[in-house]
């Protein structure tokens, strides 16, 4: 019965008494039940900080792919946990919250994307990691913000590309490459929020700050940036740089770690256009708190199901990234 009724909230709603430290009764379930518990960047400090691994999506899917845990939890959206249970299909991958999406694995619905692939015969599918199962069966390859520039670059200039499903991301890399890809028009919902005028006055405010930039951002954010990459580069530049103060326009969760690998430098949010809403925050990547993550790991519940026809299809295209990824040493 509780199970149904978890099923409609998409999570384990059973209060957790007050008197359990979360933090020992989430380690101890991790070692009774071998539980690898992996977290990226967006999620808050305390999921990040109770992780086994945390990192971006490729160090996501590069750990399910090699884990010799029973029991991946995903700390994440859906689509990472999708892409583990793909990886991983005799695994048992939990979500913390059912109801983790992605406004950008929702601008591309399957049907529409699949119709569109066979509208352009002859086309090389890139897709972005950041898509359901489904869009990823009828895609020749995965990419991710960190790999996408080399798997873009390895096919022959002249290569005719579909990539989807983040128009930003494909402008960006366009850009880049000097290609044509063909692009589907996705975006996400935190990334495109970014205040283009917020951002020119903090640089004025803090002359000496570098403004770091996540690829999702529109090219007029782009633009003002130092440095573009991916949640991992950033992170990696922000901590290599002699620099002492940076503005970043990604989610702020990323400035968790940041903040941890260099104490002594200054890391400021870049604001959204919005000053009433925390729309640099992934609303999504929110949901998961450490409550549901006890419940989750206790309950074993909610789980990620894929059909395994989609799953069959769909791995293809991931292994080829990590495959290429691992080549090129990312
Ligand atoms: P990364 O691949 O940089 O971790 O980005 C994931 C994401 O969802 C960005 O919005
Ligand atoms: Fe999706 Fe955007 Fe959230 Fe990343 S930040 S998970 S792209 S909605």
């Amino acid at each position: 019965m509780k199970r149904e009724e978890w099923l409609k909230t998409g999570f384990v709603n059973e209060p957790v008494d007050k008197n359990i430290d979360l933090k020992v009764a989430i380690d101890q379930l991790r070692k009774q039940k071998n539980v690898v518990i992996l977290a990226h960047y967006y999620q808050t400090g305390e999921i990040q900080d109770i992780a086994d691994y945390v990192g971006d999506s490729l160090a996501l899917a590069q750990w399910a792919a090699k884990t010799t845990a029973d029991i991946i939890v995903l700390c994440g959206v859906h689509f990472m946990g999708e892409t583990a249970k793909v990886l991983c299909p005799d695994k048992k991958v939990l979500i913390p919250d059912l109801n983790a999406g992605c406004s950008l694995a929702d601008s591309c619905p399957s049907d529409k994307f699949a119709q569109f692939v066979k509208e352009h015969p002859g086309y090389t599918v890139i897709s972005y990691v950041n898509t359901t199962a489904a869009v990823k069966a009828v895609t020749d390859v995965v990419v991710t913000s960190t790999n996408a520039r080399q798997i873009v670059e390895s096919f022959p200039e002249d290569e005719k590309i579909i990539f989807g499903p983040d128009r930003n991301l494909g402008n960006y890399i366009n850009s880049i490459t000097n290609r044509n890809m063909l692009l589907w028009d996705g975006a996400c919902h935190v990334h495109e929020q970014f205040s283009v005028e917020k951002i020119v006055e903090l640089k004025a405010e803090h002359p000496d700050a570098l403004t770091l930039a996540h690829p999702e951002c529109k090219s007029t954010v782009l633009k003002l940036a130092d440095h573009i990459g991916s949640t991992a580069a950033l992170l990696k530049f922000a901590t290599k740089s002699n620099a002492k103060a940076f503005i970043v326009a990604t989610e702020s969760g990323i400035l968790h770690e940041m903040q941890k690998q260099a104490p002594d430098k200054t890391f400021i949010p870049a604001p959204p256009n919005d000053s009433t809403c925390a729309c640099n925050e992934c609303s999504f990547m929110r949901l998961n708190t450490l409550e549901k993550l006890y419940n989750c790991m206790k309950y074993e519940f909610p789980e990620i199901t894929v059909d395994p026809e989609i799953a069959k299809e769909a791995v293809k295209p991931i292994r080829r990234m990590l495959d290429i990824s691992e080549k090129l040493g990312l």
